[in-house]
């Protein structure tokens, strides 16, 4: 912006004709800045001190760029999955979270010390003032700006520091590669793979293997503990939240646990009221047990789990965007973002007395995603 003293500005041909000092100079004595002090930090290039202070800088870029390598290659190769205590890849499995936040953070941190480092040690002293002044720029006032830049870039001599320049870029560049691993990784491996077996997105873990009996378990807090449900576990107007159990499991504490944190397992048991008018689903009208209702807890929206149920209006809240469900019309979306209904789970009861899946849901269940054309 040109200052408040009327300056003799240059024809358009002779700002042609500037160089990039002389428009320096201009820019600043248009801007009104007075520089009181400038003084590189190392006047005689090449010196002892320097190259140590470059090595310095270039060590953090080092340790960043090494950083977000290992990140990178904790978050592709480590053993992420759940492994139950006392087993041996437990110890791997607790480490997976510390690790991929020790070196990210490492890298970001490491990132920032040399960019901070390179700043005192290699931009040169300057203490300027500058007056404040109103008003749109002029076309002098950014053409000297964008001098006053490139000078700027040349004075911090990042150009002719070669090995600083190389690790920065190194740094900066596995960084960005282990940011963009993060959205990416999921891509890597493809979903879609096995689309007829429980870890696809079109089946969960109530997919029956084997003509095995598929059992609903409820999670006591004891992730070892298996218990499974009778009808008349659940009041009238009651509700629990049931977990696939298979008998070959009983002796398998990874299976039992695993079949816990499954992120599609959770499936909420409705006991309705006597008399209570439900309106079903086409197709599904044999889906339930007499008054007992199986719906899955992902939410249709993004995936949250819809655990608040208001036994009185049969409305399933999530509590995350206010998406409400109504049991008593197979768990349609009545208000918020979700467009589907929770799908349901077809149940009856076994021979002994316990409920049982007669099959896994008929549609994908949680959120929306490209394939999916319901
Ligand atoms: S995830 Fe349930 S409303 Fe958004």
């Amino acid at each position: 912006m040109s200052g408040d003293k009327p300056i003799e500005l240059p024809s358009e041909a002779e700002l042609a004709e500037m160089s990039r000092d002389e428009l320096v100079r201009l820019g600043t004595k248009m801007d009104g800045v007075e520089l009181v002090h400038y003084e590189e930090r190392f006047p005689v290039p090449g010196t002892r001190a320097e190259r140590r202070a470059e090595r310095i800088v270039a060590l953090w870029f080092v340790v960043s760029a090494l950083s977000g390598l290992a990140f990178l290659g904790v978050f592709l190769f480590w053993p992420w999955q759940y492994e139950a205590p006392h087993t041996d890849g437990h110890l791997l499995h607790v480490l997976y979270n510390p690790l991929i936040g020790l070196f990210l953070g490492l890298s970001v941190v490491a990132l920032g010390v040399a960019a901070l480092l390179y700043t005192k040690k290699f931009i040169p002293e300057e203490l300027a003032v500058q007056q404040r002044h109103d008003g749109p720029s002029a076309q002098v006032d950014r053409a000297t700006l964008v001098a006053e830049l490139a000078d700027a870039g040349e004075r911090s001599g990042i150009a002719r520091r070669s090995l600083i320049k190389r690790t920065a870029g190194l740094g900066a560049g596995v960084l960005g590669l282990g940011v963009a691993a993060v959205p990416l990784g999921a891509l890597i491996k493809n979903p879609h793979a096995d689309s007829e077996t429980k870890n696809s997105l079109w089946h969960t873990g109530w997919k029956a293997e084997k003509g095995e009996k598929v059992y609903l378990r409820r999670h006591t807090g004891n992730f070892h503990e298996v218990s499974l449900v009778r009808p008349e576990d659940v009041e009238p107007g009651g509700f629990e939240t049931v977990f696939p159990f298979r008998e070959s499991e009983r002796e398998d504490d990874h299976a039992l646990v695993a079949a816990l944190k499954r992120a599609d397992a959770p499936v909420m048991l409705i006991r309705m009221r006597p008399n209570q008018a439900v309106t079903k689903r086409s197709g599904q009208e044999d889906f339930n047990y007499g008054d007992l209702y199986a719906y899955s807890k992902i939410c249709t929206h993004l995936g949250c789990p819809t655990s608040l149920f208001e036994q009185q209006t049969g409305l399933l809240l999530c509590p995350c965007h206010q998406s409400q469900f109504d049991v008593f019309e197979y768990a349609k979306p009545r208000f918020g973002p979700a467009t589907r209904p929770l799908p349901q789970l077809p149940i009856t009861v076994d021979e002994d007395g316990y409920l049982v899946a007669r099959s896994d849901f008929i549609e994908a269940v949680g959120p929306a995603f490209w394939e999916r054309k319901s």
